[in-house]
């Protein structure tokens, strides 16, 4: 368990998965992540999260509220050693959540565990241009904009840009050491 000040971090259990696939085939929570048709099974849920974890560069944690209750999924991905770099991703899969801080909350654990647990240089992740929440979210903790990707998503019928931001460990100790 990675504990946060807001919401925990746990291990993905098998009785997750329907939720995980409730989450992921609500075209609301959906709609940044680019898929808002999107339609998985539970199975094709399972078969994602083992080859996920096949790969071994990466970890997928459920975000619980200190009361135990599930609301979102976070991972971070192609975590590579020899630069000690990785990328994150994070949704909260149940809108009423939304700008309560747990999103924040959830990040700041994740960061917090890639920085100072593996001593991590760097972790990087892209937003859309347009999701404001999101980046708000991110930029307090201590991500920062390092480039746009020019229409990077095809989004609600036109192209859209996409922002590369990234925090770095002193950045994230800078801004969370009392
Ligand atoms: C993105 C997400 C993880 C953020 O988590 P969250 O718990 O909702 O965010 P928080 O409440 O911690 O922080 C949001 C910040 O954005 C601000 N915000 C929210 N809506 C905003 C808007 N429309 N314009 C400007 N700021 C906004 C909030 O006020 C808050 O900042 P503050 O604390 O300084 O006031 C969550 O909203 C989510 O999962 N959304 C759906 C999926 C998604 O977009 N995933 C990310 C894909 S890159």
């Amino acid at each position: 368990m990675i504990e946060g000040e807001r919401v925990d971090l746990r291990a993905v259990e098998p009785s997750d998965l329907p939720l995980l696939a409730s989450w992921l085939n609500d075209p609301r929570v959906m709609r940044y992540w680019g898929r808002p048709g999107q339609t998985l099974s539970v199975a094709e849920v399972a078969a994602r999260e083992a080859a996920d974890a096949a790969r071994g560069n990466s970890r997928k944690y459920i975000i619980q509220t200190k009361d135990g209750h599930p609301v979102g999924q976070i991972d971070y991905y192609d975590l590579d050693w020899q630069n000690r770099s990785a990328s994150v991703s994070i949704l909260l899969g149940d809108p009423e959540y939304w700008g309560g801080g747990y999103g924040t909350s959830a990040m700041r654990a994740l960061l917090g565990y890639l920085f100072r647990e593996l001593d991590l240089h760097r972790v990087a992740l892209t937003v859309h241009e347009s999701n404001v929440r999101a980046r708000r979210s991110y930029e307090k903790n201590g991500f920062v904009v390092e480039g746009t990707l020019r229409d990077w998503a095809y989004f609600e019928g036109t192209f859209t840009n996409g922002l590369a931001m990234a925090v770095l460990q002193d950045d994230f100790r800078r801004l969370t050491d009392g």
